[in-house]
């Protein structure tokens, strides 16, 4: 796989969709945008220019690369000729599972199917397919096109091969991958999400407000960014899914989403995609 011939596919054009797309388009690796919705195929055509801008202005990506032309499309089929697809729809596995079912039965036999799940196993959903050594994971972060470590999760049965390929893909689109091993949120989520919950909960007993709770962990800890402006970049509606995805799996409490984070987006307070989380927007 050299740069120009790869083959790609990105389903899903929510957030990361669109910056996984922003990404390959802005490393001059065309892609076919796939997504039900047609509201948020207009918004990723929207949106991809200037997040292509903003990565060549943090130096992310490069000013001199062509950017690759993004096909935005309504169709799954339209995927069909991928080398690899990078799926990316919402963190529910009963719909993550049909597109796998419909995907296998469309893509060529060799074709590296990648999941960006936060945190169901990548073996769970290479029940799904007819090849599941062809599924591999690739957790990208968001931004996409601007944190450029991605945790690749290989499955028990993931070829060699398709992870080759995978991390030959991220090479190519300048990202360094870290590989780890299959387990319900890998490493970063079943880390991650609990001290997302755990920070959750603390503001609802009144121990702090969320300001504090983040001011706590950049200035003692040296984080960037807080838990909860961590949370309300991600999607409080995806954190909720992720971490009911993380309790089914593991039986842990810790992972039951706290009534503070149902309650946001129960009143659709997803966070930063809806101008309102644990802060405003
Ligand atoms: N948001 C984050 O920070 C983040 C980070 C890493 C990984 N993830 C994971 O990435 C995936 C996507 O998350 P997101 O935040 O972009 O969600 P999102 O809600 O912004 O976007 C999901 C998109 O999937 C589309 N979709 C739903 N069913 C579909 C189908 N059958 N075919 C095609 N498109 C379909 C929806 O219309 C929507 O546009 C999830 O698995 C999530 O856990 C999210």
């Amino acid at each position: 796989m050299t740069e120009g011939n790869v083959g790609l596919a990105v389903i899903g054009a929510g957030v990361m969709g669109t910056g996984i797309a922003a990404l390959a388009s802005g490393s001059g690796v065309p892609v076919v945008l796939v997504d039900v919705d047609p509201a948020a195929l207009e918004r990723a055509e929207r949106a991809i220019g200037g997040h292509i801008r903003m990565g060549q202005l943090y130096g992310k990506l490069s000013r001199t690369v062509e950017a690759g032309p993004v096909r935005y499309t309504g169709v799954l089929a339209d995927a069909a000729d991928a080398d690899v697809v990078i799926e990316a729809i919402v963190e529910v596995t009963e719909a993550k599972a049909k597109v796998y079912a419909e995907l296998s039965a469309l893509v060529r036999q060799d074709a590296v199917l990648v999941t960006n799940t936060s945190g169901i196993p990548v073996d769970e959903l290479a029940g799904h397919v007819r090849h599941p050594e062809r599924v591999v994971g690739a957790h990208f972060m968001n931004p996409a096109y601007m944190i450029r470590t991605v945790e690749v999760i290989r499955g028990p049965r993931t070829a060699q091969d398709a992870l080759d390929r995978l991390v030959a893909l991220l090479t190519v689109l300048g990202d360094e991958a870290v590989v780890v091993n299959d387990g319900p949120g890998f490493v970063i989520n079943r880390i991650l999400q609990r001290m997302i919950n755990e920070s959750a909960r603390i503001v609802s007993e009144g121990l702090a407000s969320p300001g504090d709770v983040d001011r706590l962990f950049k200035g003692c800890l040296g984080h960037t960014t807080g838990p909860l402006a961590t949370a309300d970049l991600i999607g409080l509606d995806n954190v909720v899914d992720s971490l009911r995805a993380l309790y089914e799996r593991t039986g842990d409490p810790g992972y039951a989403p706290c009534d503070l984070l149902t309650a946001k987006v129960a009143e659709g307070d997803f966070g930063r995609k809806t101008g309102r989380g644990f802060f405003t927007y």
